[in-house]
């Protein structure tokens, strides 16, 4: 399975903050937005990834994560110039993924529970068209929105919807099968102008194909996208990694634990940042782990 982390736009909604960066390399609390994102695929076990992002940041992107090799991942990296919509992550992709099954994730969504990567495994062993995360928000005006009847069943897609039918937001985690290259490359803009991603999941419900798993309570989607959802999201992972003493995303740990990485490789990452407080945690894992001390 390929995956891909969209992490494109112009983050408006967090200007001017983002005016001369962008919006998924903002930090929450102690690491760079993507990190969290790129955590789970990796904790999904996806080591080919391609990144989008907009022409101006690429260069950004490519020096933070460089080529992935240090954490046993193979970056690629692509542009989409326009916000011309989700879905296009499929046309840039296309040849990326190949004839693979495809996970995207968007760069700036952070999913954080117990039993993820189980739920992650489970769900890409099943996966016959397409697997959505379901979440139950307060607004689920701003985001998808699915539908369900009394059995649980999916029924219907709102792509944020005046009058939510339910109170399920459609998180910015989906795994697909190989055909939504065509579907995706079929689709028409929406009357925003864009290609939207709810067109393409309203496709795998309409072919019965479409399956939400839902996050349920205890576990945690944030959002990133408004200066207040930013300030929030970096507040719970300062509480639990001070409380817990673990880190979150933190994709040295990852790729130690995932087998990507050897303790010795992970110790000399964390040597790296030695200056800093997770570049001494990056440390204190590998010798845990049995890398040099
Ligand atoms: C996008 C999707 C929306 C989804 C959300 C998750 O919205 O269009 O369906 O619920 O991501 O973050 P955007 O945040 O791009 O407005």
């Amino acid at each position: 399975m390929k995956g891909i982390v969209l992490a494109g736009g112009n983050g408006t909604r967090l200007y001017p903050i983002t005016q001369a960066t962008s919006k998924q390399l903002l930090p929450v609390y102690d690491k760079p937005m993507v990190y969290y994102p790129l955590s789970v695929l990796m904790l999904a076990g996806i080591t080919e990834i391609l990144l989008i992002s907009t022409p101006a940041d690429q260069p950004n992107f490519r020096r933070l994560l460089g080529s992935g090799s240090q954490w046993g991942l193979e970056l690629t990296f692509a542009t989409q110039p326009q916000p011309n919509g989700l879905a296009e992550a499929f046309v840039i992709g296309r040849d990326f993924v190949g004839d693979d099954r495809v996970a995207l994730v968007l760069g700036d969504n952070i999913f954080y529970g117990p039993g993820f990567s189980v739920t992650l495994r489970r769900a890409m062993a099943q996966l016959d068209g397409c697997v959505l995360f379901g979440y139950a928000v307060k607004n689920p005006e701003h985001y998808g929105v699915g539908e369900f009847d009394a059995a649980g069943r999916l029924v219907s897609l709102m792509e944020k919807p005046v009058k939510p039918r339910s109170d399920k937001a459609i998180t910015g985690l989906y795994l697909y099968g190989n055909d939504v290259l065509d579907i995706a490359a079929e689709l028409t803009p929406s009357v925003r102008g864009e290609l939207e991603i709810t067109d393409v999941n309203r496709e795998y419900l309409r072919q019965g194909r479409a399956q939400v798993i839902d996050l349920g309570r205890g576990f945690a989607w944030l959002d990133t996208g408004t200066h207040d959802s930013l300030l929030e999201a970096s507040q719970f992972v300062r509480v639990l990694e001070n409380r817990t003493g673990v880190r979150i995303a933190c994709l040295e740990e990852i790729a130690l634990r995932m087998g990507f990485i050897s303790a010795g490789e992970c110790h000399a990452l964390g040597e790296k940042l030695a200056k800093s407080a997770y570049g001494d945690y990056v440390r204190e894992v590998a010798v845990a782990a049995g890398g040099a001390a």
